[in-house]
């Protein structure tokens, strides 16, 4: 067992280079590599900052080379030594510390290490099953891809400090242990001992001390902050996650927008050196829906989508004068030249059946017509209006769906984004944002049979529309935007309600009562009554936008612990059960055997 005493370290192995020749040096990390060249023994030693390569040479020091014949990979050594250049040929010039080696003198092994799960070396790591590299999350850490990922992170988010701060923002933390709150998604229950039979709930977002703080006179809030969902988990969704919260009173949507929009520039300047052009393009809400099928649009390329219910109106194809009569509608995309065999159509319409929909109609526009399973179905006229509209030329493929309008908009959504990737119909290192606007204020839940807030109950109706909630609730549009990166959602905002009548109102219209409104919300409806200034803010999605900005495909790439697919910490093997006595504490019984 050896102890570190007195050493220090000069500077980090990444760091030495030809400044530190005929220098004695003193350097600590980790054995990434070793190699024993008969009697000369080498290692490539690694800590954050890089690699070094060290030299035990017998002729040097015999006792210090036979002890290192002892390292092995992921060792943690010290060592003392001269840096010299390496040998004319074997130097290696993608390394900073490429030109020099250090001849060591003096070794500590600080710490042994079991033989490794998995190699670090790049382009091996990348072969491991992810669930072995969450369960030793602390190796995979020493991997220059999460290494790296890591610090780009922590990288971003000092930009976004520093951006917030020089303008005034004020950083405050807001509790975890506290209320539900109204994101919409399930909540992570905390029981509390000192209150039997009460739960706090883990803050889905701050929505509501972030409203207050504005209350409270603060007038320019941020937090980099978890929030905590209960919901099922995706690549770009964990069960917690980390917002850049941000809230200011005073101000209209653009202020936020421009804001934002100032920030993401500094952003992709200040870590990819990419210029973005200023300001963002900006799509309603309706034109999103209409043309890309979503509301998180990517419009890196085209195949958008057009209506020609207009044209078909009288078709004698059953399937289509069905649906329209049924009040549904059918919508298209021309794939233009996308070369589809007859089995990727097919596969195209198994992909859009699983979606849900009832079937995908294919034409292909030949020099002699149309050839398509519904060609004999469908007028010269009819195909003429359709050709307008979708601009054809000979040897365009169309694709129809018809259907209920929001169900036929998913699957055509759905499948321009799937066919944009698999066509690579854009280049991959662009990057789009664009803003979505003027969204309604309620959608109708048809589970439920009401109507639910589209982003949560305080957003802010248009004043415009508010003459509307009363007769027309679907048709008002909120004071609300997301920011969209590349076809994702990567921020969302509103401003809010600040009359408590008109709060009240909202609540009403969504089926809460005036009981339940006081239960969940009643200190948040008091605040209101005490000068709430008009405020309105934003949070963005900071584990999506470093994905992104990263090229990654899973947020769980860019967070230092994150969970696997079923919320669980492979790490740390949690959640666990607990003892009995942990839970008779809280008043709590076991309905389920202890596993
Ligand atoms: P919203 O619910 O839209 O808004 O969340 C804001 C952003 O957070 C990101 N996000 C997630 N990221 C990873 N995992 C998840 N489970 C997850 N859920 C959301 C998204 C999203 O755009 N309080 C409001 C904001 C406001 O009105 O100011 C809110 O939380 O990128
Ligand atoms: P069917 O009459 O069900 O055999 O369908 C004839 C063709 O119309 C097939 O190519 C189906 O995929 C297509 N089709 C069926 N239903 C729809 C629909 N709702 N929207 C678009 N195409 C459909």
């Amino acid at each position: 067992m050896e102890f570190l005493g007195n050493w220090k370290r000069t500077d980090y192995c990444g760091n030495i280079d030809e400044n530190w020749i005929d220098k004695e040096v003193t350097v600590m990390g980790w054995v990434f590599r070793r190699r024993d060249h008969g009697g000369v023994i080498f290692v490539d030693l690694r800590d954050r900052e890089g690699l070094l390569q060290i030299v035990f040479d017998p002729t040097i020091n015999a006792d210090v080379h036979q002890k290192a014949e002892k390292i092995r990979t992921e060792y943690v050594i010290a060592v003392r030594g001269v840096i010299r250049n390496r040998p004319a040929g074997t130097e290696n010039p993608n390394l900073r510390t490429g030109k020099v080696e250090l001849a060591v003198s003096e070794l500590k092994i600080l710490s042994e290490s079991l033989p490794m799960p998995f190699s670090l070396e790049e382009g091996e790591i990348e072969k491991v099953g992810e669930n072995i590299r969450l369960k030793y999350r602390y190796l995979d850490l020493r991997s220059e891809n999460l290494k790296n990922s890591i610090i780009f992170r922590h990288k971003i988010s000092s930009l976004i400090r520093n951006y917030l701060n020089n303008k005034g923002f004020i950083d405050i933390e807001t509790p975890f242990l506290t209320k539900s709150t109204p994101e919409g998604a399930r909540d992570f229950l905390v029981p509390s001992r000192l209150n039997p039979g009460c739960f706090f709930a883990l803050p889905q977002s701050p929505q509501l001390f972030k409203q207050i703080l504005m209350i409270g006179g603060l007038d320019k809030y941020y937090q980099i902050v978890r929030c905590f969902r209960d919901e099922d988990l995706r690549a770009d969704r964990q069960p917690e996650f980390t917002q850049v919260d941000i809230e200011m009173s005073f101000i209209s949507e653009e202020d936020i927008i421009s804001l934002i929009e100032g920030m993401m520039a500094e952003l992709f300047s200040g870590v990819l050196g990419l210029k973005i052009d200023l300001p963002l393009k900006r799509l309603t809400y309706k034109y999103a829906m209409e043309n890309y099928g979503t509301d998180a649009p990517d419009t890196r390329f085209d195949l958008t989508i057009k209506d020609i219910t207009g044209c078909l109106s009288n078709s004698q194809f059953k399937v289509f004068s069905d649906t329209i009569k049924s009040g549904g509608v059918i919508k298209g995309i021309n794939l233009k030249k996308l070369p589809l065999s007859r089995k990727e159509l097919d596969e195209l319409i198994e992909f859009a059946k699983d979606l849900g929909a009832k079937g995908l109609l294919w034409v292909k526009i030949q020099d002699d017509g149309w050839q398509s399973p519904a060609s004999k179905f469908i007028t010269d006229e009819e195909k003429r209006e359709v050709e307008k509209i979708f601009q054809t030329e000979n040897g365009d493929i169309i694709i129809f769906v018809a259907d209920k309008p929001k169900l036929a908009l998913f699957i055509l959504g759905k499948i321009r984004v799937m066919l944009g990737k698999k066509y690579r119909l854009y280049d991959e290192k662009t990057f789009n944002l664009v803003w979505v606007t003027d969204f309604p204020l309620f959608e109708y839940d048809e589970e439920e049979k009401r109507l639910v807030s589209v982003h949560h109950p305080f957003t802010m109706p248009k004043d415009e529309d508010i003459y509307l909630l009363e007769k027309d609730p679907l048709n008002v549009r909120a004071k609300a935007y997301d920011i969209v990166l590349n076809g994702n959602e990567i921020g969302g905002g509103s401003l809010r309600i600040y009359q408590p009548a008109l709060q009240k109102k909202i609540f009403e219209l969504i089926g809460l009562s005036d009981e339940d409104a006081e239960k969940k919300f009643g200190f948040f409806l008091e605040a209101l009554k005490f000068g709430a200034p008009p405020h309105g803010g934003i949070a963005l999605g900071l584990d999506r936008i470093i994905m992104l900005m990263l090229g990654k495909e899973s947020i769980r790439d860019v967070i230092a612990f994150p969970k696997t697919q079923k919320g669980t910490c492979l790490l740390t093997d949690a959640p666990s059960p607990v003892d009995d006595l942990q839970l008779r504490e809280l008043y709590i019984k076991r309905i389920l055997p202890k596993q």
